[in-house]
């Protein structure tokens, strides 16, 4: 009988258990009987041996559930050779726990960070499939990731109720959406939101340029603005500086975060009524949509069928609309940026869209 093992990894999002359904009925399709070890909050539960032997019925009924029914946390990449604070050496414990588990594979969902380990398990000689998960939509070699568009869904929602709010009252909105490094959640939200200016990390930003857009919408009778901006977004002066200054500059910001200190400089030019807005870790909570249940169930039947295939050391992917897979060596620590001359930015141009630069 096969032996899987499945964990979840990094933050969550709204498609984990639809993919974990989506693997586990491919699986008792193509083995018939399985058995399924559901490893406790990502890799801690494979380095301490924390598991659950379950069976292929408590996957079902959750393909629209958020969150993850296997829980999850983060063990960083980058801490992965320093033991555990009771003085466990990660990698070593977690190739024990799949040995002495005798597991046939070990299904890994997760970001960027997550898939890394993966790869290094993989290294260390365990059969690993990995599943493209976040929010952020930012793992290399993959159009998409399952979280992605439930997470647009989300900011866009959130945008629609300041728009009108905004709109009422005279206000310049600044909404700040989640994306960590790269701003895709931003550029997809912002344009299906009706976003004035898109601020995101790939392109640094001019507060002249800002500034701009909203005497612009003055002049046009507009009295309200609405400014979407990435948590990662940066000015051009901080974007100028060496690395290390430049963290230690968004470090001490005097500010929660980018959209306070953007909407203060708007505030300290126009003396006008400005409010921020922050969907928060609401864009990662919830039921997935249609698009992240259909991607999540298709991602989860391929990881079954290359456990069938023995086709091991993979990260499932969506190459030009087709699930495939690429090794996890060729994704592993790069991350997929908005590139500034793509289509949909030119095009949002052309809308009359600002993006600061
Ligand atoms: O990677 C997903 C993500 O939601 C990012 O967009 C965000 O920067 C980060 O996780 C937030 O992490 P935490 O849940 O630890 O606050």
């Amino acid at each position: 009988m096969k032996k899987i093992g499945i964990l979840t990894s990094g933050g969550d999002c709204q498609a984990l258990n639809a993919t974990m359904r989506g693997v586990v009925k491919g699986l008792e399709n193509l083995f018939g009987e399985i058995e399924i070890y559901g490893f406790k909050d990502g890799y801690k539960g494979l380095i301490y041996g924390n598991y659950q032997k379950m069976k292929p019925m408590e996957f079902s009924g959750i393909l629209g559930k958020g969150g993850t029914i296997l829980g999850t946390s983060r063990v960083p990449f980058k801490m992965l050779d320093i033991p555990t604070d009771d003085g466990i050496d990660k990698v070593p414990a977690m190739v024990k726990t799949y040995k002495k588990l005798e597991l046939d594979c070990l299904v890994v969902l997760g970001g960027n960070g997550s898939q890394k380990t993966a790869n290094r398990l993989s290294q260390e000689g365990l059969n690993v499939v990995g599943l493209p998960k976040t929010i952020d939509n930012d793992i290399w070699g993959t159009d998409m990731t399952f979280g992605f568009q439930s997470a647009v869904d989300v900011a866009t929602h959130a945008i629609d109720c300041i728009y009108t709010t905004a709109e009422s009252h005279s206000r310049v909105f600044v909404i700040e959406t989640m994306g960590h490094k790269v701003g895709w959640i931003t550029l997809h939200a912002g344009i299906a939101g009706g976003a004035d200016v898109i601020l995101l990390p790939e392109i640094p930003y001019d507060m002249k340029k800002i500034y701009k857009t909203i005497d612009k919408r003055t002049k046009q009778g507009k009295n309200f603005t609405i400014i979407v901006v990435a948590e990662g977004a940066i000015s051009k002066e901080v974007a100028k500086l060496p690395k290390k200054e430049r963290k230690q500059v968004i470090a001490e910001r005097p500010y929660p975060s980018i959209a306070y200190e953007i909407a203060d400089k708007i505030r300290e030019k126009y003396t006008s009524d400005v409010r921020v807005a922050l969907p928060g870790h609401t864009q990662r909570g919830g039921s997935p949509d249609a698009y992240d249940r259909v991607i999540s169930s298709l991602f989860g039947a391929k990881a079954a069928e290359m456990i069938k295939e023995k086709d091991f050391g993979k990260l499932v992917v969506m190459l030009n609309g087709e699930v495939t897979a690429i090794p996890l060596e060729e994704t592993a620590g790069k991350l997929k940026y908005v590139d500034p001359n793509n289509q949909m930015i030119q095009e949002a141009k052309t809308l009359g869209i600002s993006f600061g630069d």
